[in-house]
């Protein structure tokens, strides 16, 4: 799939479709330069919220001086933290009231994303973040919101949720609303160039995870489907060749509109046992997200695949990225599947066992029953109990040797 075939995709309302969504995706190098034009009509004063690390990258000054272009009056909050909390969501919302804003830009990857949508429910609802800590829990109107990612992984961009932690208990709260939705979704894959190699690594091998994870989900339906067949496409083809030329700006943008496409997947069927499971490796020994989630993938697709439905739904995603031939049976076609999964993991150079980030036997109950208390493991589409978990984590203690 090239660029010229997939600048339709882009634009095409599938994106937000369903729901009474009312988002609108624009996709291309330099589009960001729309941003002049496009927001004033939303408001006077936008609070843009990014983080401190992206001043040196100059996106934030060039955001701002197109909003500026347009008329419109910017305050900047780039204190969002990595892996937000209730009370750094607090001070950007006191940020936001000060300066009485009309709307929201978040820029740059998930954590600004969750911190410009949590800033969003305080705001206009009141509050803190554990009240809205589901689906739909937000009553009154909330701000116009533009999303601008700099990273391609995480599809915050196209989704309704904001992932908080409570500040006591660390737990993650995934706060969905349909009103918390980005109107505008901004996708230009040159500012996807000033991520660090590592960076590129881990969030597009979360936007595969989220792919692959939306499409067997027990939540999936014909829609989701479409956005995570589409997004593992683009994914398994592009990241590589991004991995291997970091400035192929056109594999850029193709790994770019995948992790959108993923997000769009995970708001309507949510994800799985992968994500379960990488989250108690991140609590515990501070694991990057998208590591933790590359280490137990494979693991997680071999037990999925178990499960007949899952296993030809596996086949049927090889066989469309032709990664399988044809006349394969499911068995053959998943195991293609979950190869390729696996050399995309070693060209990213992620860890291969528990036990090199620092994992022993000692840890498998904490961990196993920490992913059994994980809201994903609810939408895995094989049951999986503590028990399931520990079995899963043991096998990933050693390196397996073919
Ligand atoms: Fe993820």
């Amino acid at each position: 799939m090239n660029a010229s075939s997939v600048a339709g995709i882009a634009n095409d309302p599938f994106f937000a479709e369903g729901e009474g969504c009312g988002q609108e995706v624009i996709f291309g190098p330099k589009c960001i330069e729309q941003l002049a034009m496009r927001v004033p009509p939303l408001g006077k004063r936008a609070l843009l919220v990014t983080d401190s690390g992206l001043t040196a990258a100059g996106h934030p000054k060039r955001v701002m001086e197109l909003l500026e272009r347009g008329g419109v009056e910017v305050t900047l909050f780039d204190q969002s933290i990595e892996n937000p909390t209730d009370s750094s969501v607090q001070s950007c919302a006191e940020v936001a009231k000060q300066a009485e804003i009309e709307l929201i830009v978040g820029l740059g990857g998930g954590s600004s994303m969750d911190t410009a949508k949590g800033c969003n429910f305080i705001l206009t609802n009141g509050g803190s973040m554990a009240d809205y800590w589901g689906i739909g829990k937000a009553k009154h109107t909330m701000l116009p919101l533009v999303a601008v990612p700099t990273t391609a992984g995480t599809g915050s961009e196209c989704q309704s949720f904001a992932l908080i932690s409570d500040d006591q208990t660390h737990r993650k709260m995934a706060c969905g609303d349909k009103k918390a939705l980005p109107c505008l979704t901004v996708l230009d894959p040159e500012l996807t160039l000033s991520q660090p190699e590592n960076v590129t690594a881990c969030t597009g091998v979360d936007a595969l995870a989220h792919a692959l994870e939306s499409s067997v989900s027990n939540k999936r339906n014909e829609l989701s489907y479409r956005h995570s067949k589409l997004a593992f496409e683009l994914i398994q083809e592009n990241l590589p060749r991004v991995l291997s030329e970091p400035d192929d700006l056109e594999a850029r943008g193709l790994v770019l509109l995948g992790a959108s496409h993923a997000g769009a997947a995970i708001e309507r069927s949510m994800l799985g046992a992968a994500h379960s499971m990488a989250n108690p490796l991140t609590a515990q020994r501070g694991i990057v997200h998208g590591t933790a989630v590359g280490l137990v993938l494979p693991a997680v697709m071999e037990f999925n695949a178990e499960d007949r439905e899952t296993r030809s739904i596996y086949a049927e995603l090889a066989r469309n990225a032709n990664l399988a031939e044809p006349m394969l049976d499911d068995d053959a076609a998943t195991n293609c599947l979950i190869k390729r999964v696996q050399e995309i993991l070693q060209l990213s150079s992620f860890p291969t066992s528990l036990s090199e980030i620092g994992f022993s036997m000692d840890d498998l109950d904490s961990l196993a029953r920490d992913a059994s208390d994980q809201w994903t493991a609810s939408f895995n589409p094989r049951p999986v109990n503590e028990e399931a978990f520990k079995n899963l984590y043991a096998s990933l203690l050693q390196t397996k040797t073919c």
